[in-house]
C-alpha cells in the first residue's frame, strides 16, 4: 500500500474547481463557433492563470504538449505561487476542442493534482484502454482478454447476458474490429465522437450513464486523467502505449519510460491520492454544460478527492459584468 502523502489537498480541492471553472468560462464564447484552437487558448490561458494563484509549487506532467510545440501549460511548467506543497498537475483545459467548436455534449476542462512524482509522466502518444466501474472484482476484465471476453466476463461479474452490457468506444475506423467484435456478443456500443476523459468516468457512474466498459485507443496524457477520476470515484482501468514510429518511442524514452510494452494499472499512472476537478463546457451526463443566460453564466463542475472517496457537485453562477 502507497503511504499518503498530505498535499493540503483538502483546501486545495477548492482552489483547483475554481481552475477548471474559469477555464470552462472562458470558453464559454467559443461554444459552437466552429473555431477549436481559439476555444481551447481562451482555456489554456485562463487555467494557468488560475494555477497561478494557487500556494502550490507544481509542475506540470500532462499538459499541453512539449516546450518546444505548447508555449503555456507545456510539460515540465513550473506552476503555481512558488509557496506551498511540492505537487504534479495533469491538465487538459479543454477536452474536447472539436466538440466544444461544434457544440457537441461532454466537452469538460480537467485538471488533477497529486503529490510530486506521483503521476506518470505519459507521452503524447495513443494509449490502448480498458476501463470498469467500482464494485467489481480485481482483474474482472484484462488487457489479455479479446473484446468478446471481456465483455462475456464482465456479464456475468454483473449476473447478467453480454446483452446487459453497454461498452463506450471513440467512432474511428481504427476501431472497426472492435465494434464488431463487441456487437458479434449482442452487447450495445455507446459511440463516442470525442472526449474519452469523460468515455471512461461514464463507467464510473453506469446506473446514470448506463455505460458498464470502456475500451479502444486514444490519448495516452487522458488516460492519465481518466485514471485519476477513477481513483477517486472507484473502478479499474488499464493502459498500454502504443507507438507508430521512432519519433513515438524516443518521446517515451525522453518520458523516462524503458518497458514500452507495459501494462499500467490505474495505480501505476496515478500512484498516490489525487484531486480531480472537470467542469462541463458542453451538456454531457456527468456534468452540465455552461447555461449562458442574459445577465449570468452559470457552469457545473464535479470536484474529487480520493484520499476520501468524497464527489461534489458544484453549480456556480457567475454575472456576465464579472467576465
Ligand atoms: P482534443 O480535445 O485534444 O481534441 O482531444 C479529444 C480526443 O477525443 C481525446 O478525448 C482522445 O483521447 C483523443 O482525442 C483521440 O485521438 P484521435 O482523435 O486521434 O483518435
Amino acid at each position: 500500500m502507497t503511504k499518503s502523502i498530505d498535499f493540503n489537498d483538502r483546501m486545495l480541492s477548492l482552489g483547483l474547481a475554481r481552475v477548471a471553472e474559469q477555464a470552462a468560462l472562458a470558453s464559454a464564447k467559443l461554444i459552437g463557433r466552429g473555431d477549436e484552437k481559439a476555444a481551447d487558448q481562451a482555456a489554456v490561458n485562463a487555467m494557468r492563470d488560475q494555477l497561478n494563484l494557487l500556494e502550490i509549487r507544481g509542475v506540470v506532467v500532462i499538459g499541453e504538449g512539449e516546450r518546444d510545440e505548447a508555449p503555456m501549460l507545456y510539460i515540465g511548467e513550473e506552476v503555481g505561487s512558488g509557496a506551498g506543497p511540492e505537487v504534479d498537475i495533469a491538465l487538459d483545459p479543454l477536452e474536447g476542442t472539436t466538440l466544444t467548436a461544434k457544440d457537441m455534449p461532454n466537452a469538460l476542462t480537467v485538471i488533477a493534482m497529486g503529490p510530486r512524482g506521483s503521476m506518470l509522466h505519459a507521452p503524447d502518444v495513443y494509449m490502448d484502454k480498458l476501463a470498469i466501474g467500482p464494485g467489481y472484482a480485481p482483474g474482472t476484465v484484462t488487457m489479455d482478454m479479446a473484446p468478446a471476453e471481456r465483455v462475456r466476463a464482465l456479464a456475468k461479474a454483473k449476473g447478467g447476458e453480454p446483452s446487459d452490457v453497454t461498452v463506450c468506444v471513440l467512432e474511428r475506423p481504427r476501431h472497426q474490429d472492435i465494434i464488431a467484435e463487441i456487437r458479434s456478443t449482442g452487447a450495445a456500443i455507446r459511440l463516442i465522437t470525442d472526449g474519452d476523459v469523460a468515455g471512461v468516468i461514464h463507467c464510473a457512474e453506469a446506473d446514470i450513464t448506463g455505460i458498464d466498459m470502456y475500451m479502444g485507443s486514444g490519448g495516452a496524457p487522458e488516460g492519465v486523467l481518466a485514471s485519476a477520476a477513477l481513483k477517486c470515484m472507484g473502478g479499474q482501468m488499464y493502459g498500454k502505449l502504443l507507438f507508430r514510429n521512432e519519433d513515438e518511442i524516443g518521446r517515451a524514452r525522453k518520458a523516462g519510460i524503458e518497458d514500452l510494452d507495459r501494462v499500467y494499472t490505474r495505480d501505476d499512472m496515478v500512484q498516490n491520492d489525487v484531486i480531480f476537478a472537470a467542469t462541463g463546457v458542453t451538456d454531457g451526463s456527468i456534468v452540465s454544460g455552461i447555461k449562458r443566460e442574459v445577465s449570468h453564466f452559470t457552469t457545473e463542475t464535479i470536484l474529487m478527492r480520493s484520499k476520501t472517496g468524497s464527489v461534489r457537485r458544484m453549480i456556480y453562477r457567475n454575472p456576465v459584468s464579472a467576465m
